[in-house]
């Protein structure tokens, strides 16, 4: 990757205070918090807080929109949590393709030992208690509407529980607290700023677009190139994000005045198309670039 640097991106500490505070005054409530997270950047995408947000309480990820990311590299993704010993399923919030395997991982692995002893006391038929969280845009709607069905119906109010606190049933066994925690990245670490802004999680204008398409064609060259040759009829060898924008934007003939490549025009339709799975399904970390990993 080429040593571009990307502004620095400042968190939102107003939100996060807020955020933080909500679940801790929210986690005595639940029986497990599930993250969602981005199924193509599977690190980058988790709030590095949460551990110590949740702490004590069982946790599991939903790696989403499995339908955009490398199939074998999210295989191997679930393998490498299994091997941490953390719960995760891999799924795909707009078809719905996963969603059995979310349920037998929370009730079979994540709260195995609760369901055990509900169960040894007689009081199997209690609801699971959920607390959905993750970054904007990850897909915490799309999963809850997929886990309600058509019918998302509120719980009834029931004795000892506030009446501001709405659970709303996802399933016949799982409750969930109306209250998605919406989460934030941590972007002050460039690369995870970069996959970030690839996949639309933080907005385009705190990063320079071109530059942004030149890292993302880099990447794809790297890892992808039988995908850049199918839909850009682009052959490339080893060469700068400059060239290679240059590249996409000839065979896409956006050319101004004199010949020249209107390279903004290209860097927008390249994010766009990237951003719409246009490209094909395409991972943008693997497990085993992961120096901890
Ligand atoms: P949020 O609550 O976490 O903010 O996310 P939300 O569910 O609103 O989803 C954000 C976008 O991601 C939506 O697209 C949604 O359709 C899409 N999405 C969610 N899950 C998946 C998935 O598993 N696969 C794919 N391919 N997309 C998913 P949008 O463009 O904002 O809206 P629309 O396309 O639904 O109109």
């Amino acid at each position: 990757m080429s040593e571009t640097e990307i502004k620095s991106i400042q968190w939102f500490p107003g939100h996060m205070a807020k955020t933080r505070r909500a679940i801790k005054e929210n986690l005595s409530l639940v029986d497990a918090v599930v993250e969602i997270i981005d199924a193509r950047i599977p690190l980058s995408s988790q709030n590095p807080e949460m551990g110590k947000m949740t702490a004590g309480k069982p946790r599991m990820f939903v790696l989403n929109k499995r339908d955009m990311a490398d199939n074998g590299v999210t295989d191997k993704w679930i393998s490498w949590f299994r091997s941490k010993d953390v719960a995760a399923v891999a799924m795909d919030c707009k078809t719905g393709k996963g969603l059995k395997n979310f349920t037998s991982a929370l009730e079979n692995q994540v709260l195995k030992n609760l369901l055990e002893t509900r169960r040894a006391k007689g009081m199997a038929g209690t609801p699971l208690r959920i607390m959905i969280v993750g970054i904007p845009n990850v897909g915490k709607s799309s999963f809850i509407n997929r886990m309600s069905g058509s019918k998302k119906a509120k719980v009834e109010d029931r004795p000892g529980v506030t009446r501001s606190k709405q659970w709303v049933k996802l399933g016949d066994r799982i409750e969930m607290l109306d209250m998605p925690g919406v989460l934030w990245p941590k972007f002050d670490d460039q690369d995870v700023a970069k996959r970030l802004a690839f996949t639309g999680a933080i907005k385009d204008d705190i990063l320079d677009t071109e530059t942004l398409a030149m890292l993302l064609l880099e990447y794809l060259a790297a890892n992808y190139p039988e995908l850049l040759k199918a839909r850009y009829k682009m052959e490339v060898s080893e060469m700068p994000g400059k060239d290679l924008l240059e590249l996409l934007g000839r065979k896409r003939g956006m050319l101004i005045s004199g010949g020249e490549v209107d390279t903004e025009r290209a860097a927008i339709m390249l994010l766009d198309e990237f951003r719409a799975g246009k490209i094909g399904c395409i991972s943008l970390e693997r497990p085993e670039d992961e120096q901890n990993g």
